[in-house]
């Protein structure tokens, strides 16, 4: 007896074969998937509480420090709503204050209600954003997001939107 198979049944089996195994990959890459382990480049955000939202008034900036020591922010309750407000107003927002220009420390203007920058005068919309309204910088203002428990009144950073200057990554 010999061991020959038609070609007619080698491509059926092989073909078979080859669908289990898609099969089997797929179902690896759902499960990685389902927890969040598939393309991550990049280390997880810590969350950190940063205030209470009844402590802030009205277009006073507060500072704090996230996602570590070395990355100046400052916190602004608008009085009004904006866009990634957060807060019973949604009005509450935070922004690295490093300037995407070249990284000279920009301060909030209570009149424009803008960060503006000392070295080379570019200007950040404080209620869009961080949207740059004018200057040298060719990127807005990271703006780092917030959230709020209404159980407890506390605001928390927990990630940043855009890429904080000097750096190649958020997190160190
Ligand atoms: Fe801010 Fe140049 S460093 S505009």
């Amino acid at each position: 007896m010999t061991n020959k198979i038609s070609r007619r049944v080698f491509l059926k089996l092989s073909g078979g074969m080859a669908a289990g195994a898609g099969v089997m990959v797929a179902g690896v890459g759902a499960a990685q998937a389902a927890q969040g382990e598939v393309g991550r480049a990049t280390l997880p955000y810590p969350q950190k509480s940063i205030g209470k939202a009844k402590a802030l008034r009205n277009n006073v900036p507060v500072s704090f420090q996230y996602p570590d020591a070395a990355s100046p922010c400052v916190m602004v309750k608008m009085g009004n709503a904006v866009p990634n407000g957060i807060g019973p107003d949604k009005d509450i927002v935070a922004y690295s204050v490093l300037c995407t220009h070249m990284g000279c420390q920009v301060s909030y203007d209570t009149q424009t209600r803008a960060f503006k920058c000392p070295c080379h005068f570019s200007t950040f919309d404080a209620e869009k954003t961080g949207q740059m309204i004018i200057g040298q910088a060719t990127e807005n203002l990271p703006q780092i997001m917030l959230e709020y428990n209404a159980k407890d009144d506390s605001v928390r950073a927990v990630a940043v939107n855009g890429l904080i200057y000097g750096r190649q990554s958020n997190i160190l």
